[in-house]
């Protein structure tokens, strides 16, 4: 990203997005992520001209946007929860350090609580299999975490917030 780039009303910035993206075979994905990272989501009102931009239909667009989870079209969380239930997290109990998860933010898998504070994603190996059940905070790694480490976790990032 050039300095130009970076400091560029987030208009202005999707719409420089939008050009490059369009003139490159395959640049519908890296355009999304580039808008995501620009402005934290791909905001409904974008997406009319994303999809003149790549001449696809707005159905077409919304469409591959919510077929990668990564993509979002609401302002993200405050903070990012994400655990880990891949095999050797799932056989440590990562199933139900989620279902705790879930009953203690009070959100599903893919959703954020109704405060906007905490999301709640799924990931499927986090490198730290040895130290089952492993959960990503804020980009922080955590592992053995039992669903009380899991709420003196989110209990400390509240009160830092
Ligand atoms: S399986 Fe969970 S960290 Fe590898």
């Amino acid at each position: 990203m050039n300095q130009e780039a970076s400091t560029a009303a987030p208009q202005d910035r999707i719409v420089s997005i939008l050009e490059q993206g369009a003139a490159e075979p395959g640049g519908l994905l890296p355009s999304l992520h580039a808008i995501q990272d620009a402005t934290g989501f791909i905001p409904e009102e974008c997406i009319a001209n994303i999809a003149r931009a790549f001449n696809l239909s707005q159905a077409e667009v919304h469409g591959v946007i919510t077929f990668y989870h990564d993509f979002r079209t609401t302002p993200p969380a405050k903070h990012a929860v994400r655990i880990c239930r891949a095999e050797a997290c799932q056989s440590m109990g990562a199933e139900k350090l989620l279902a705790h998860a879930v009953q203690a933010l009070g959100c599903g898998l893919h959703e954020k609580t109704p405060d906007g504070m905490f999301s709640l994603e799924p990931v499927y190996c986090l490198g730290h299999c040895a130290c089952s059940p492993a959960i990503m905070l804020d980009g922080a790694m955590h592992a053995r975490v039992t669903p009380e480490r899991f709420d003196q976790l989110v209990a400390s990032v509240k009160e830092g917030t």
